[in-house]
C-alpha cells in the first residue's frame, strides 16, 4: 500500500532538512520522481538529499536543464535528472537514461511529468506546490 505523507516547509531551509530526512530512506536502485512547477522547490530539496549522501560536503547541486544529467559522488551514486527539455518518453529512451532505472545508484528525476508512464512500479513520488512567497507544500507517496 502507498503511504502519503504531506509536509509544509517555511523556508528552503526546511526544505533542505526534509530533503536530509528522506535521504535515510533511499538505497541502491531507489528512484524518486519530482512532480511541480519551476522554482517550487525540487532542487532544493535534492540539495539536501545530496548533502546527507555525498562524501564531499562542497557538492554543487543545480538542476541539470541543458545536459539533462548531473552525476554526484556517492557512496551509492546518484543520478540527477532535469527533464524539462525531454519532450516525451522517445526522446528519454533515445539517450539511453532508462539503463539508469536498473543501475546501482540512485536516480532523482526533476520534471519527471515527461517520462511518467515509464517510472518503475516502485518509484517514490514527491510532488511540490509553490504555495507563498516562502511556503511550499510537499507531497510524498512512497511505498517504504
Ligand atoms: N519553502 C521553500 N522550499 C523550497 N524553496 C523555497 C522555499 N521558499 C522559498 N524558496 C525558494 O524557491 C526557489 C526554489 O527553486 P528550485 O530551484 O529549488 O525550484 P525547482 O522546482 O527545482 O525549479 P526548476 O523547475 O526551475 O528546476 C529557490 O530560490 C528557493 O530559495
Ligand atoms: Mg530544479
Amino acid at each position: 500500500m502507498a503511504k502519503i505523507k504531506k509536509i509544509i516547509t517555511n523556508s528552503s531551509k526546511e526544505t533542505i532538512q526534509v530533503g536530509i530526512d528522506l535521504s535515510q530512506n533511499l538505497k541502491k536502485g531507489s528512484i524518486v520522481a519530482f512532480l511541480g512547477d519551476l522554482g517550487s522547490g525540487k532542487t532544493t530539496l535534492i540539495k539536501g538529499i545530496v548533502k546527507a549522501l555525498s562524501e564531499k560536503k562542497d557538492i554543487n547541486v543545480n538542476s541539470p536543464t541543458f545536459v539533462y544529467l548531473n552525476i554526484y559522488d556517492a557512496k551509492t551514486p546518484i543520478y540527477h535528472f532535469d527533464l524539462y527539455r525531454i519532450k516525451d518518453k522517445n526522446h528519454f529512451y533515445s539517450l539511453g537514461f532508462e539503463e539508469y532505472f536498473s543501475c546501482a545508484g540512485i536516480c532523482l528525476i526533476e520534471w519527471s511529468e515527461n517520462i511518467l508512464d515509464i517510472l518503475p512500479k516502485d518509484t517514490i513520488f514527491i510532488k511540490m506546490t509553490h504555495q507563498k512567497e516562502n511556503q511550499r507544500e510537499i507531497e510524498i507517496t512512497n511505498t517504504f
